[in-house]
């Protein structure tokens, strides 16, 4: 027996289902937010092991060639030991598990991020965007400071709710489509930040990939995010003779940034072009060599952060640096890591462009940063209110200077417009 009803009853008992779908839709979890807790514990016995057996010359055949050539085997050698002998991964796993991490789904990717809410109404949401070799590690040190409360710069007091997500295909974060971009990323950060969070609107900062998928964020979602700061921009830092030729005089300090810049631009890119070019051959290559993974990504931790890096008020010591690369060898995340590179292959834009936003927009230059951007230049890309130069800290600010970032990202405070 069928039930048989007329168009209009047909359409009313539709639309009273798909009611009912919405209402349902509502109270179901569609994002599949969960909280999240670290337990990688099961991949140390081998990872101690090939730690252990990976042999290393017993000297260098050029003891003189220096950083320039790559890091250097003393240096390798003296954080293979730590990793082999004191380092406690469980220590810093429970270092890591203390702040409140979530996992969600957004667009079929799998996206792991820190929440961590200031107890203030009024706190400010900020999402912190890390690059290539970091991960949310980066931004440890500045996450608890900046959820308390301080006086800024107006006399307001403020305090912000931090959201730090790992990029797509970084440690907790599922890898992305082959055909990814760091616009895809935005976008589901948008969606982060707006839908499963609820903040209608936000702050960003971004540093290395982090600052092409923070600019994204701005030039893009000019009605939710209402301000950014960045540590480094992704257009081409201009070169040494362009800087002259424009009557740009820089200070001391900007001075050493631009030598670093320049000795960069020379011979310190050979990962990138590897990584745009042949993402596999790397990627496969130290996929199973821990020691393999911290010469490639220690390297990069030393040669870009200031030269007293691990001495106050930088934290981005040798613990930190086994830390992050033993993230990055127990996710088995190594390989989707260095693919952002072939499919971002123009992380530098050559044109300066003016996005289409009212949002201000903060530059912090760190001395030891690996390149540099004149203030204006910076000018050219948004509606610059500030330009800061510090003496200390290099590329990994959130490690290497946290004082400075979070007086920075207070700093944001002062300029937002609502
Ligand atoms: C590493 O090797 C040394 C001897 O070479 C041994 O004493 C130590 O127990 C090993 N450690 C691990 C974690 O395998
Ligand atoms: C990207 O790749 C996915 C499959 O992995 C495909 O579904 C999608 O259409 C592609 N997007 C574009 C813009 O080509
Ligand atoms: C980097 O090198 C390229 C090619 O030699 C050059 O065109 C560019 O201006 C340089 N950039 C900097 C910042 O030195
Ligand atoms: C830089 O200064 C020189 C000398 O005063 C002048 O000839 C030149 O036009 C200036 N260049 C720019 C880009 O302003
Ligand atoms: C690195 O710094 C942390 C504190 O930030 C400290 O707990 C750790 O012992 C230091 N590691 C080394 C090797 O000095
Ligand atoms: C956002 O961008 C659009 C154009 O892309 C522009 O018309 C609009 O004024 C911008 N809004 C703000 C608030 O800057």
């Amino acid at each position: 027996m069928g039930l048989s009803l007329n168009p209009t009853a047909r359409l009313a008992v539709a639309i009273a289902f798909a009611t009912v779908l919405v209402a349902a839709g509502a109270t179901t979890n569609r994002f599949d937010l969960k909280p999240f807790k670290i337990d990688l514990t099961g991949g140390i016995p081998r990872l101690k092991c090939l730690v252990n057996s990976t042999r290393l010359p017993g000297k260098a055949i050029y003891p003189d060639a220096g950083t320039d050539k790559g890091i250097e085997l003393e240096t390798l050698r003296e954080l293979r030991t730590e990793w082999a002998t004191t380092f406690d991964w469980k220590v810093q796993q429970a270092e890591l598990n203390q702040f409140e991490h979530f996992t969600a789904v957004i667009e079929g990717q799998t996206v792991h991020f820190v929440h961590e809410k200031s107890k203030a109404v009024d706190a400010i949401p900020v999402i912190l965007l890390h690059g290539w070799p970091g991960s949310f590690q980066e931004f440890l040190p500045v996450i608890e400071p900046l959820t308390q409360p301080s006086v800024s710069a107006t006399g307001k007091t403020v305090s912000f709710n931090v959201v730090v997500p790992s990029l797509p295909g970084f440690v907790f974060s599922s890898a992305p489509p082959a055909n990814w971009t760091v616009d895809d990323t935005a976008r589901i950060f948008n969606t982060l930040m707006t839908e499963v969070l609820g903040y209608s609107t936000y702050v960003v900062h971004g540093t290395d990939w982090g600052s092409s998928v923070a600019y994204s964020l701005y030039s893009s979602f000019n009605t939710t995010v209402r301000a950014a700061h960045f540590t480094f921009l992704p257009f081409f830092p201009p070169a040494a003779q362009e800087i002259a030729e424009n009557n740009i005089t820089l200070s001391d300090i900007q001075k050493v940034t631009e030598q670093r810049s320049i000795s960069w631009n020379t011979t310190g890119t050979g990962y990138d072009i590897e990584q745009t070019t042949k993402p596999n051959d790397i990627g496969l290559a130290l996929y199973d060599s821990p020691v393999g993974q911290l010469a490639w990504i220690g390297g990069k931790f030393k040669l870009w952060s200031d030269p007293r890096a691990g001495t106050p008020p930088s934290v981005l010591n040798n613990t930190a640096i086994l830390t992050s690369v033993s993230l990055y060898y127990l996710t088995q995340s190594f390989l989707s890591s260095a693919w952002i590179y072939a499919q971002n292959p123009n992380f530098f834009k050559t044109v300066y462009t003016r996005a289409p936003t009212d949002a201000p927009l903060l530059f912090s230059q760190y001395e030891y940063n690996v390149a540099l951007w004149p203030e204006e230049y910076v000018a050219k890309v948004g509606n610059l209110v500030s330009y800061k130069v510090y003496d200390f800290g290099g590329h990994f600010a959130g490690l290497d200077n946290p004082p400075s970032l979070i007086e920075d990202i207070r700093n944001v405070a002062k300029y937002l417009l609502d």
